[in-house]
């Protein structure tokens, strides 16, 4: 605000001294011009006075006129002969007198001429000369003395008007520039302290200002950031708390199986074998858990380190079928992949490994005894899409929006009989998202579902 109002005054003082100069100008011109002409005005009639000094009439006409134009400027009028003798003086203590004068010098070689001076007896005083011209012969001058003191005054009067006018204008700007500043800077308060409480932990904070201009859409920025900020830290205490209850949940069974041979020492090695291999089978879940747990961190930590290399999507598919395969046969389910071309895009080999076999184990785990697996590998626009479809136990609709969740499983109890954390889907989702690819599922219950995975063909090395 203060460098705004600086730049004002300048602004204000470079016009006030531009108005104030120009009006002195115009005013001192303008009576310098009507003087010029009042005293060639008389010269004619001083021509005749002097022409035919012994005509009373013209005398007698000359002074009368001549008092007249002086109360009339309210100035001195001298006429003066080519001698430089003052024939006549408006105030008359001069008549006679002899007169050496720059100005009368010039006016005798034919020159007018104005100055100004400044006397200390009569203030600001303007001096015109104007030669008296009778056929190309210069007879005489006619000689204004004219005091410019109203004149001045007028001047000042217009710059005193312009100061004040200038005062007046500041004022009134610098009050609403404090109004404007303070309408300005409410807000940014308003934000500066929202800031620092998010800053200080508390995340859902938010600024009520209106209106769509930047600080507005500053405002709105931050309150969707905030939004966000404290769905992030939800996201977060919801997985911390699914964590600990998934590992809870194989540790209380070890320890109950652990106590009741601890309780009965006489236990059948039979029964002993049994439970030992139930705590096993807990370990093993556990350590499934914490795996899934560990790929996803490294999933969120190198988000932007994808290992792209140029990899037929067909071998791929091949690849993992082949890891599966084995599985499958224990259950009587074929697996089928269907490919037409031969299809070859960046992607990270390691990663879109893990998705794939998410997926299409998902599909084994999830079909009952004697089902299929039909995988195909098209291409479609910008995509190369992997197509996994089986004729399994399906998902209800209403599961659906839920399966790319962390730990979500459709039925819990049917799910902890096959196995699995709920973490593979969300795992498999992060890693085609992070190949700026989609995934998407379509399901219907005791018919099959089918999985969508598509990446894109043209996937850079270095994104
Ligand atoms: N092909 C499928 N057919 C039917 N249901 C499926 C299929 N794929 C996934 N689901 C359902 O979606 C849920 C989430 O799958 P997800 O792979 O994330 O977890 P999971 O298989 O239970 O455990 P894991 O972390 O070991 O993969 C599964 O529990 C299952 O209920
Ligand atoms: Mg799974």
């Amino acid at each position: 605000m203060s460098t705004y109002l600086l730049l004002l005054v300048i602004a204000l003082m470079i016009i006030n001294v531009f108005v104030y100069d120009n009006v002195k100008k115009s005013y001192i011109s303008e009576k310098e011009a009507s003087f010029l002409t009042q005293a060639n005005i008389l010269t004619t009639r001083a021509l005749l006075a002097v022409e035919e000094s012994n005509s009373e009439l013209n005398h007698l006409l000359l002074n009368q006129m001549m008092e007249e134009m002086s109360r009339l400027i309210n100035g001195r009028i001298l006429v003066i002969d080519s001698s430089k003798t003052i024939i006549y003086d408006s105030y008359n203590d001069m008549r006679s007198m002899y007169l050496e004068d720059e100005q009368v010098s010039r006016a005798l070689k034919g020159e007018s001429s104005t100055m100004l001076y400044h006397q200390t007896k009569h203030g600001k005083t303007m001096y015109v000369a104007v030669p008296m011209i009778y056929f190309d012969k210069i007879l005489g001058v006619v000689f204004l003395s004219v005091s410019l003191e109203e004149v001045y005054s007028r001047i000042l009067n217009v710059r005193d008007f312009l100061i004040l006018i200038s005062v007046v204008t500041l004022m009134l700007i610098t009050f609403i520039s404090i109004f404007l500043a303070n309408v300005i800077s409410e807000p940014i308060k308003n934000l500066t302290a929202a800031m620092q409480s998010t800053a200080l932990g508390k995340l859902n904070q938010r600024v009520e200002i209106g209106g769509n201009d930047e600080i507005g859409q500053l405002a709105r920025a931050y309150n969707y950031m905030s939004t966000k900020l404290s769905q992030i830290d939800q996201q977060r205490s919801d997985f911390v708390a699914n964590v600990s209850h998934e590992l809870k949940t194989p540790l209380s069974s070890m320890k109950l199986l652990a106590e009741s041979i601890l309780l009965q020492p006489d236990t059948e090695k039979g029964i002993y074998r049994e439970f030992l291999m139930d705590i096993d089978s807990e370990i093993d879940r556990l350590n499934e858990i914490i795996e899934s747990l560990l790929a996803m961190v490294d999933l969120s930590e190198e988000n932007l380190n994808l290992n792209f290399e140029l990899t037929y999507v067909n071998y791929l598919v091949e690849k993992v079928v082949g890891v599966i395969r084995p599985l499958a046969e224990k259950k009587d389910i074929r697996i089928l992949v269907n490919q037409w071309e031969k299809i070859q895009i960046y992607l990270d080999q390691g990663k879109v490994h893990q998705a794939l076999i998410n997926i299409i184990y998902n599909a084994v785990k999830y079909t009952d005894v004697g089902g299929r697996v039909i995988i195909t590998i098209t291409r479609e626009g910008k995509y190369a899409v992997i197509k996994i479809m089986d004729n399994g136990i399906g998902i209800a609709a209403e599961s659906l929006p839920y399966i790319f969740e962390r730990f979500y499983r459709v039925d819990s109890a049917r799910s902890r009989k096959t196995g699995g954390t709920g973490l593979g889907l969300s795992i498999s989702k992060q890693i085609i998202t992070l190949h700026q690819g989609i995934i998407d599922v379509e399901s219907q219950l005791n018919v099959g579902t089918t999985f969508y995975i598509k990446l894109p063909m043209d996937n850079a090395p270095h994104s």
